[in-house]
């Protein structure tokens, strides 16, 4: 088996960065270097050093002066909601019913959701997103195409047929029964199939009656090992609804915990308007908020309060994401930049440092795959994204006038998207440069 060096400037994360100057959470090697061996990082450090492990017959691969980083990680993402995005003109509710569910119901169609996904996945590696949790839609038939292509690209990916049983038109509902069976079948076919990893996805509390909620918690109890993903406390509108479909629960989140979804490996999208209780419920469960700051301005949905979620005495585990269509960028960049300026509004700032742990490490611990993902360390994937920060004439002029790591980075997410990522391993393959056009 040939082994790949590649060469450039690393950056990988040991840990949140308090602050702007701690350089102990990061290691950062000017010249660096990447063995990798069956598509997993066997030697990563000074490239002097790592390329006395490398052997003969090495591929050597020279990005210099480029970044190489761990690839991105998107923690919630629509991918049947490709041609939804930029839907102008509703929030939440209205742009469920008037744009998105109409548009899922074509994925009944096992050839439209094949197409889809294998066009959402190049999307992914073209802007540097190496792993996913993606919600399919209610249709068996998606998820089948979305992990047979994940799977064919050797992706790690997290993704789940979204459970939804009423509220939404009849080509988008399941029962609580077929729910459960098509999720039974899909977690036997895929879960643990080469990097492929099952969610349990009941989409909202809306969309799902009491009994599928109940089904939901008994697939958790029957797979503890199995992520579960859904919506929470996005949209003002939303929160009364749920109320109403739900008006023994103590709160929005309260629905969610009587069915036993709260936990370690539970995603709940958005969390904007979470009360003291709720956020203190999601803390004590080890349950994740996602932050999704293109959607969340998009559909004009509220701020996330980043900084005071992870500062409170029960601090929030917290992963970021696209949530394309209802985000409105595909690129983990964008989303860090939107993201920066929500923070701002709430009157606090992240450090570029922060930021780029999140979209790596941070994400994936959060999701539990930092063991294999969302670091350079020896023995995980090499999933790998090479940036550049004079991708375009602007950046590159205002490149002259950075001094440090922490001005490129943050040029990269102020400026950077698609064209900012030069190359994208997946298990040390090139995927970036294997699409078609590049
Ligand atoms: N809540 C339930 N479904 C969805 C969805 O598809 N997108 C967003 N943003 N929120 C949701
Ligand atoms: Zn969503």
């Amino acid at each position: 088996m040939t082994s790949t060096l590649l060469r450039g400037r690393t950056l990988s994360f040991l840990r949140w960065p308090e602050a702007i100057d701690d350089h102990t959470a990061w290691r950062y090697e000017e010249d660096g270097g990447l063995l990798i061996r069956d598509g997993k990082i066997v030697a990563a450090g000074a490239y002097a050093q790592v390329e006395k492990q490398a052997g003969e017959g090495v591929r050597k691969i020279d990005h210099r002066p480029h970044l190489l980083l761990p690839g991105f990680i998107d923690a919630h993402v629509h991918f049947p909601q490709m041609q939804v995005i930029a839907s102008y003109g509703a929030e939440l509710l209205d742009w469920l019913n008037t744009y998105t569910f109409p548009e899922e119901t074509k994925f009944a169609n096992a050839q439209h959701g094949r197409r889809i996904a294998r066009l959402f996945l190049d999307e992914m590696v073209r802007h540097g997103t190496t792993t996913v949790a993606a919600y399919c839609s209610v249709h068996k038939a998606s998820a089948e195409a979305f992990f047979a292509e994940s799977h064919d690209r050797n992706m790690l990916n997290i993704a789940g047929k979204v459970m939804m049983d009423r509220n939404a038109p009849a080509g988008v509902l399941d029962t609580p029964q077929s729910g459960y069976d098509d999720t039974k079948a899909l977690i036997a076919e895929w879960h643990g199939k080469g990097r492929q990893l099952y969610a349990i996805t009941p989409r909202f509390a809306i969309t799902s009656s009491p009994e599928q909620l109940e089904m939901s918690g008994a697939l958790c109890r029957e797979h503890p090992d199995l992520h579960m993903q859904t919506h929470l406390s996005e949209n003002h509108a939303e929160i009364a609804f749920t109320q109403q479909l739900y008006p023994q629960a103590r709160d929005y989140t309260d629905v969610y915990e009587q069915y036993g979804l709260l936990g370690k490996r539970s995603l709940f999208g958005h969390c904007i308007h979470l009360s003291e209780r709720e956020a203190d419920a999601l803390s004590d469960s080890g349950s994740v908020a996602v932050f999704c700051p293109t959607s969340n301005l998009f559909l004009g949905s509220g701020l996330f309060d980043y900084q005071r979620f992870r500062r409170r005495d029960k601090p929030l585990r917290i992963a970021a994401a696209t949530d394309v269509g209802g985000g409105t960028n595909y690129s983990m960049l964008r989303t860090m930049d939107e993201g920066y300026k929500v923070i701002a509004l709430n009157g606090e700032k992240l450090n570029p440092l922060q930021s780029f742990w999140q979209l790596t490490r941070g994400n994936a611990e959060a999701l539990s795959v930092a063991e294999k993902v969302g670091t350079l360390d020896e023995c995980t994937d090499a999933d790998i994204t090479v940036l550049d920060a004079r991708a375009t004439p602007a950046m590159r002029l205002r490149m002259e006038t950075v001094e440090t790591l922490a001005e490129e980075l943050f040029l990269l997410q102020t400026l950077g998207d698609d064209r900012a990522v030069r190359e994208v391993y997946v298990a040390g393959r090139p995927a970036k440069s294997d699409l078609i056009g590049g």
